[in-house]
């Protein structure tokens, strides 16, 4: 779909009137439609690239509509993780900025990576397709002449709004009904401490900003854990005169830091000595390109482990995750409940630590799982309250405030739907807490998936250890991170299916 009326980027004389006028155009269009625009924004570039970045297709003809999942027999033998999505995104955009070919391996074909490829191939990157793996030639960052669309992600979003201000190029951002829900607002703030000039919608979607003639280096705390928000920052402090110094008072995933050291960026990073890093990063300086080697995702693996923890009389191997301790916080609590849960081949690849992941299904009990590991989890407490569901006693979560504004308020999303399943769970601002009677909850429920992929892959995966079949309303939000889940589910022998 065309943006109508006027090219709206870059502007010529960027005043607020302008801003506002671009808003007001950008308001009009629908979630619908958009999804159509984020494929154009494809279309432009060469035959051999569109075929690959295709996300509505994928999101829309693979998983789609209800689906529900029955209880059966165990689930036995072996799946690969899917890419991590995290590194994913990372790959293309650092790859986008550097100088040079850089081959990723092991991409996620998900949606949200798929919308931050056509985003790079519009600042100026060439990215292509070639086999099982995926070549990104960095440019010069240019302007897009249109907006880009992000569809569900914020990840995708919120890191490439630091990268292009870092580049110093206008850009628009915009994305799906859930997306410009999620405040960005928290992006902006420290990004026009630099110096940048953004016009906003109220500190959400849609929004724009302004190419950036210099920035400055910035000294901040993180208000809040969010990786999101700290890759926003060093990114944009490439582009920044000076040296920006962020202070993480408590660690979250740092892919980042390790990616950009990867590119051949020099960060000094120091423990504060209370848990937390302030991380440097001089501005001015460019990557150069890098092969990167994508391990599988503990936040999807997390679906199989669950999976077969709970499904009585499973064995599965799942191949291939990364084992980064800013990402574990999930396998340690499982092991904490009892789950008969090892980890085989351990390795390192590509800078990241990786194992293979032995689970087999065994009694569990509740457990209080601290604030302090909130963020080496933060995915994976949808997944997490289900696997609480069939433990014996209760499970309590504290420090989930984030979870509030994920791509639905996950506390609200899953306190309803285990409700509806026959489970005792209550919730307060941060918190949830399920109790477990150590046996098949009944199940049996229709849950709304308020368009959040990990609420719908968490209440089939409950589907399939319940006493009674469970059913989501719609699944076609999964293909944002785990397009080949029923794929994989089904290859372990669960019964998944479309209703
Ligand atoms: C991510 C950070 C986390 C996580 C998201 C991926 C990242 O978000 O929930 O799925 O890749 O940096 P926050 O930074 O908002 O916690």
């Amino acid at each position: 779909m065309e943006i109508r009326k006027r090219r709206l980027l870059p502007w010529s004389e960027p005043t607020v009137k302008r801003e506002c006028d671009f808003l007001l155009d950008f308001a009009e269009f629908d979630a619908a439609a958009m999804t159509l625009s984020g494929d154009s924004q494809n279309a432009g570039s060469s035959e051999r690239t569109r075929g690959a970045g295709a996300p509505s297709a994928v999101a829309g003809s693979v998983l789609a509509g209800p689906w529900t999942a029955r209880p059966g027999g165990p689930l036995t033998g072996a799946a690969s993780a899917p890419g991590d999505k995290s590194i994913s995104h990372r790959a293309l955009i650092f790859g986008a900025l550097a100088r040079g070919v850089s081959v990723v391996d092991g991409l996620l074909e998900g949606d949200d990576v798929l919308r931050t490829a056509a985003a790079m191939r519009a600042f100026g990157a060439d990215i292509e397709r070639d086999g099982a793996r995926w070549r990104v030639a960095g440019a010069p960052w240019r302007s897009p002449d249109k907006a880009l669309y992000f569809g569900n992600s914020g990840t995708g979003v919120r890191l490439v709004m630091g990268a292009a201000a870092g580049a110093g190029v206008a850009a628009a951002f915009d994305g799906d009904a859930s997306l410009r829900a999620r405040p960005m607002g928290r992006i902006l703030e420290p990004l026009r401490m630099m110096g940048l000039e953004a016009a906003d919608t109220d500190g959400r979607l849609p929004l724009a900003i302004e190419a950036a003639d210099s920035l400055s280096a910035i000294r901040v705390k993180l208000a809040t854990p969010s990786a999101q928000l700290k890759s926003a920052i060093l990114l944009a402090a490439l582009g920044a005169a000076g040296r920006t110094r962020v202070h993480e008072p408590v660690l979250c995933r740092d892919h980042t830091e390790r990616m950009l050291g990867a590119f051949g960026v020099a960060l000094d990073i120091e423990d504060d000595g209370a848990g937390g890093r302030y991380i440097g990063i001089e501005g001015g300086q460019a990557l150069s390109a890098c092969d990167v080697r994508v391990p599988g995702d503990p936040s999807s693996a997390a679906f199989l482990v669950a999976a077969a923890a709970i499904t009585p009389g499973s064995d599965v191997l799942v191949k291939n995750v990364l084992m980064n301790p800013t990402r574990d916080g999930f396998y340690t609590t499982l092991r904490e409940m009892g789950a008969d849960l090892g980890y085989e081949n351990r390795r390192e690849e590509s800078g990241e630590p990786v194992a293979d992941l032995r689970v087999r299904s065994a009694p569990l009990a509740g457990v209080v799982v601290p604030a302090a590991r909130a963020p080496s989890m933060i995915d994976e407490y949808p997944i997490l309250s289900v696997v609480a569901a069939f433990a014996h006693g209760e499970t309590v979560m504290e420090g989930l405030e984030e979870l509030r504004v994920k791509e639905s308020d996950r506390i609200a999303s899953m306190e309803a739907g285990l409700a509806a399943a026959g489970v005792d769970a209550a919730s307060g601002p941060d918190w949830l807490r399920v109790r477990g009677r150590g046996v098949a909850p009944a199940g049996g429920a229709r849950v709304r998936t308020n368009h959040d992929h990990r609420i719908a892959m968490s209440f089939l995966v409950m589907g399939l250890a319940a006493k009674a079949p469970m059913e989501i309303d719609d699944a076609a939000m999964i293909a944002t991170s785990f397009p080949d889940f029923a794929g994989l589910m089904a290859s372990l022998g669960a019964d998944m299916a479309p209703l």
